[in-house]
């Protein structure tokens, strides 16, 4: 391993020198992702050496939150932002927390369009403009003044002796971001990744004539404190800042009704798509500016609005390769290896290809030009390959036969290809940092690279050994990047990681099926470790929430023979188990709901659908009623998504769910 030390004093040097080139001298020396990816390896770096992080890290400084070269200025009011829906259902949910919250109904939104730019905050004084900042922390933010002025479409002089705040996006028009990136590519420039990027690059430049010459623009949506200006409801804002003089998009829907609301979204989303700006999604705006206060926020955004994201985007590519990964369980996932393609404004080279069996089911072959999704915050996947245009040259994709880590033989179980080489190094790395991790034991300073150190130099080789670090203290201390302090840190914290819930215990241990969820189930239901791992199939299966796949796999886990030295070993290190706090079963989402599945689905099998459900602590029912909570929904729902509108149930989608799911292990 390089010496630690001087791989982070290197990065640093890296970053600083690309961050400096690109904002003062605006020359883009590395792509966006590989200056992402740097500054994300050292950042994971710094946390797991927090003794070599100084206050001049590229990780303080730049990526977008607070550069030192703008004055930072402390907003007068919090710049929150809003929290997100993918679905009318949600919609719904949020018509009826507001109504419900300040017992009012029939009440008015406004729907708009969410632009995807740059938050600004102008500040003008009787009628001019004195302060433009962005929103950066959303405390914190930096001015921007100077480069702001030189917006052609926002005035420093406005129509009236207006003094107050104003809120809006700054954007890059589309067509000036196709230019700019065509001049980029003439000049052998590497090219911005979407518009929001160009428009923050350029924004934050020092020289504010390369701002004019880009031709950025801003739209306003936001008057703060109306009251003082005897405005009660949010159009009335609107029209307020138009006969300021500052632009809007000009889009604004009074809706009065669900079904009104359902339909404009529909028309907003049609439209949003020949407009000359970005837009991620629509913005659901309570009217009356009156009942805001009431109402209140949360840490993160305001009660009485919700942004509405537009579905996952789809694009296609080629798939140039594939790769496999190596899980904690042995479990070989295969991985594409894409020609990059922009998706949801990102530039995205990998994707999730799930198992062999959607490999084959899909027909996907290296060379294919594949369909690509990424909804908002799940990993990009492969959703299907384009047949029409083969030319005959792509090749099957060909399981594995040999572990890529260990190149022991792998053996198929059921669709999945296994390692079952216990000493695999890929897999026990993967088994002790998931062990490790903030979910799981949360042991402080055991991130995947140090425990990647640890299993190279033989210092830990199974799970069970981290306890006996003491006695290779020395050991540890003579390799790279390794202090007395951080030794001693690393230590302590591994001691302290004994005293943890039975849950969290369960859940470290990375049984199959066994999420945080069916662990605290498995506590609340037998209290302690000696007597979840007694259990019988049947015992496991009598629990509400535990399905058969669950059972059998907590059944298997502790009668393996390996599993219980191992087990054994760990727990003769001196255990002390604490009561759990009582709160994720019941502060989950689905926690006893009931819910209806109806159609086919793409990703899930019903029976694994039914055990997820249990698992969540929500219950599966038969027949839909007025007490059904959620319609589940594939493809095909026949009758039952009629009757489930005209009872008003929340209606779910496949996708929807498993971005709940995603949401909830957040
Ligand atoms: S209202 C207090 N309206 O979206 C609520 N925000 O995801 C203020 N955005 O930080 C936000 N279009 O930068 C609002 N029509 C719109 C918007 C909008 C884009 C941005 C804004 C905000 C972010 C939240």
């Amino acid at each position: 391993m390089k010496n630690i030390q001087e791989k982070i004093e290197k990065l640093k040097a890296e970053l600083l020198e690309y961050s400096s080139k690109y904002y003062s001298e605006n020359i883009s020396v590395i792509s966006d992702i590989e200056f992402d990816t740097k500054l994300k390896e050292l950042e994971k770096l710094e946390e797991e050496f927090p003794e070599f992080k100084q206050m001049d890290s590229p990780t303080h400084t730049v990526g977008g939150i607070a550069s030192n070269k703008f004055k930072k200025v402390a907003h007068k009011y919090p710049m929150k932002s809003l929290s997100n829906t993918y679905s009318i259902s949600e919609v719904v949910q949020f018509n009826q927390r507001v109504s419900k919250s300040i017992k009012k109904f029939n009440l008015a939104y406004i729907l708009e369009l969410k632009l995807d730019g740059l938050s600004i905050a102008l500040h003008y004084e009787e009628g001019k403009l004195v302060q433009a900042l962005t929103r950066g922390d959303g405390e914190i933010g930096e001015d921007v003044t100077d480069n702001i002025r030189e917006i052609a479409s926002i005035p420093q002089k406005l129509s009236q002796n207006f003094t107050g705040e104003i809120r809006g996006e700054i954007v890059l028009p589309i067509s000036e971001f196709k230019r700019i990136n065509e001049n980029r590519a003439k000049m052998g420039e590497v090219e911005f990744a979407n518009p929001r990027n160009a428009a923050s690059g350029t924004l934050r430049q020092h020289d504010s004539k390369v701002v004019k010459e880009r031709q950025l623009d801003g739209y306003f949506y936001f008057l703060q404190s109306p009251e003082n200006y005897y405005i009660s409801t949010h159009l009335e804002s609107i029209a307020y800042i138009e006969k300021l003089g500052l632009k809007t998009t000009g889009y604004f829907a009074k809706c009065t009704t669900l079904q009104e609301l359902e339909n404009t979204i529909n028309k907003y989303e049609k439209l949003s798509k020949k407009l000359n700006f970005e837009t991620d999604g629509l913005v659901i705006k309570l009217n009356e500016c009156g009942l805001y206060e009431q109402l209140g926020t949360t840490a993160k955004s305001p009660r009485w609005a919700i942004a509405y994201k537009f579905p996952a985007q789809k694009e296609t590519t080629r798939l140039l390769a594939v790769t496999f990964q190596v899980g904690r369980t042995g479990v070989i996932t295969p991985v594409a290896e894409l020609e990059e393609v922009l998706l949801s404004g990102s530039r995205v080279k990998r994707a999730s290809l799930h198992n062999f069996s959607e490999i084959k089911r899909k027909d996907i072959r290296i060379g294919d030009r594949v369909v690509v999704e990424k909804a908002a915050e799940i990993i990009p996947q492969v959703v299907s390959s384009i047949v029409g245009s083969r030319s005959g040259d792509e090749l099957k994709i060909v399981r594995p036969v040999h572990c890529p880590s260990c190149n022991s033989k792998l053996v198929e179980k059921g669709m999945a290809l296994i390692c079952m080489n216990r000493q695999c190094f890929e897999k026990v790395k993967q088994q002790i940092t998931y062990f490790a991790s903030r979910s799981a034991l949360n042991i402080e300073g055991l991130g995947e690279k140090i425990v990647e150190v640890l299993l190279t130099h033989k210092i830990v080789t199974t799970l069970s050994e981290l306890y006996d670090l003491e006695s290779k203290k020395s050991q540890l201390m003579e390799l790279d990047g390794f202090g007395k302090k951080r030794v001693n840190s690393l230590l302590e914290n591994i001691e302290k990681s004994k005293k943890i819930s039975v849950s969290k215990f369960i859940y470290s241990l990375g049984i199959s099926f066994v999420g945080s969820v069916t662990a605290d189930i498995l506590e609340d239901s037998f209290h302690t470790v000696e007597a979840i791992r007694s259990k019988s199939v049947e015992e496991l299966l009598a629990v509400n929430g535990i399905g058969v796949q669950t059972a059998q796999s907590i059944f298997d886990y502790f009668r393996d023979e390996h599993c219980q030295i191992e087990l054994e070993e760990l727990l003769s290190k001196g255990f002390q188990f604490t009561e759990k706090t009582y709160t994720e079963v019941g502060d989950s989402f689905f926690y006893g709901k009931k819910i209806l599945i109806t159609g086919s689905f793409e990703e899930f099998k019903r029976d694994d659908l039914k055990e997820i459900i249990k698992s969540l602590g929500a219950q599966n029912v038969a027949s839909i009623s007025k007490n059904t909570d959620i319609l589940l929904v594939g493809n095909e729902p026949g009758s039952k998504l009629e009757k489930a509108q005209n009872y008003g149930i929340m209606i779910m989608t496949e996708s929807e769910f498993k971005l709940k799911l995603t949401e909830m292990r957040k």
